[in-house]
């Protein structure tokens, strides 16, 4: 009757290979894993608990909100406050940095989390997220600013997202490869299901969202009408396309098969250097992804190198297989 490996017991042993490990961080992930557990049960009841359809706000970007993004922050933030692993947390639904109240003890990292990704597909039940990134909070400091968290992401000591799809899936990068979790209901255990994941270096299948395409910058325009020639254009090969409106379902489909996924630069609104988050979205998204050997990049410099000027700093995306990547990045020297 044995069960499989647990995230908790992967990442046990995992940090037990790292000298001086105190069990801080194993602690830390315990709570985010907890947080995602009842983010998945809120999203799989849904209609059955009301938690589906808008809220009368609108978060710090402008966007309005879901329920169920106010739900899963709140829910991220309870889950993780108490324990004392944490200096202060960055969220995409939180105007400025969330410092751990000071009933609580104070601890040596920075969580920075999307707690609900792809919330416009929630209503329709399509495929959602969450995604999250943890930083050091630099030595010495107690009561960390905005400042502190504007590491570039080659700082991060780990990053994951968890997909609420048919299953419920857990993709974890502490450095040394990723692997993913998918959630036994039965047990209450996340349950190592796809170890040591790997993106194929070359791919057949693109994913953009077409509808900007007017505003895209000559370089994508290029890749992507190639694709969109097929095999009597100059890549010699068809192409198939998807946009399923949720960056984690994007990028776990290019964990699983391969693939490119662009959020690039456009002109649509000159104010907005992209769409997507530089520091909850892009970067984690980029560690994983580089971590199974794929690529990222804004098509002009690596994503996980920029130094971040603003917790909610907005940047081009262009990530996944790394032969592909290369091959924008390339269009846009050229
Ligand atoms: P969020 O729901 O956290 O705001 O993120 C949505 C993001 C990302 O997941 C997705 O790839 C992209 O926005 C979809 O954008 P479009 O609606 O412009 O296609
Ligand atoms: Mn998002
Ligand atoms: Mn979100």
């Amino acid at each position: 009757m044995y069960n499989g490996v647990t995230v908790t017991q992967f990442i046990i042993e995992e940090q037990r290979r790292l000298p001086g490990a105190t069990g801080d961080f194993t602690s830390l992930l315990n709570d985010i894993v907890t947080a995602c557990k009842v983010i998945s049960n809120g999203v799989n009841k849904g209609a059955l608990i009301g938690v589906l359809g808008t809220a009368e706000s609108e978060n710090v970007q402008g966007e309005t909100q879901k329920k169920m993004d106010i739900i899963a922050n709140d829910v991220v933030i309870k889950s993780n406050e108490w324990a004392g692993h944490l200096a202060a947390m960055a969220s995409e639904e939180e105007d400025d940095i969330y410092p751990i109240p000071a009933r609580y003890p104070k601890g040596k990292y920075l969580l920075l989390f999307d707690p609900l990704d792809g919330s416009s597909n929630i209503d329709v039940n399509i495929s959602v997220g969450t995604i999250f990134s943890i930083l050091r909070c630099p030595d010495g400091v107690t009561e960390p600013t905005k400042e502190d968290f504007l590491q570039p992401g080659t700082e991060q000591v780990c990053a994951g997202y968890a997909l609420y799809g048919p299953s419920t899936l857990l993709v974890l990068t502490t450095g040394n490869g990723v692997n993913g979790f998918t959630l036994d209901r039965d047990i209450g255990e996340f349950i190592l299901t796809n170890p040591n994941m790997t993106v194929p270096a070359d791919t057949r299948e693109f994913a953009i969202n077409t509808s900007n395409q007017r505003f895209w910058e000559e370089p994508v325009q290029r890749y992507v009408d190639e694709c969109l020639a097929g095999k009597e254009g100059a890549r010699g090969e068809e192409f198939n396309m998807r946009w399923v409106a949720s960056m984690v379902a994007e990028v776990h489909r290019i964990l699983t098969r391969g693939g490119i996924f662009m959020y690039p630069k456009d002109t649509k609104d000159p104010s907005k250097a992209g769409k997507l988050r530089l520091m909850y979205e892009a970067n984690p998204m980029s560690m994983i992804v580089e971590q199974a050997g794929g690529a990222s990049s804004t098509g002009r410099e690596r994503i996980m190198e920029m130094k971040p000027n603003d917790i909610h700093q907005r940047v081009p995306v262009i990530l996944g297989s790394k032969n592909e990547v290369e091959r924008v990045v390339s269009y846009h020297k050229d």
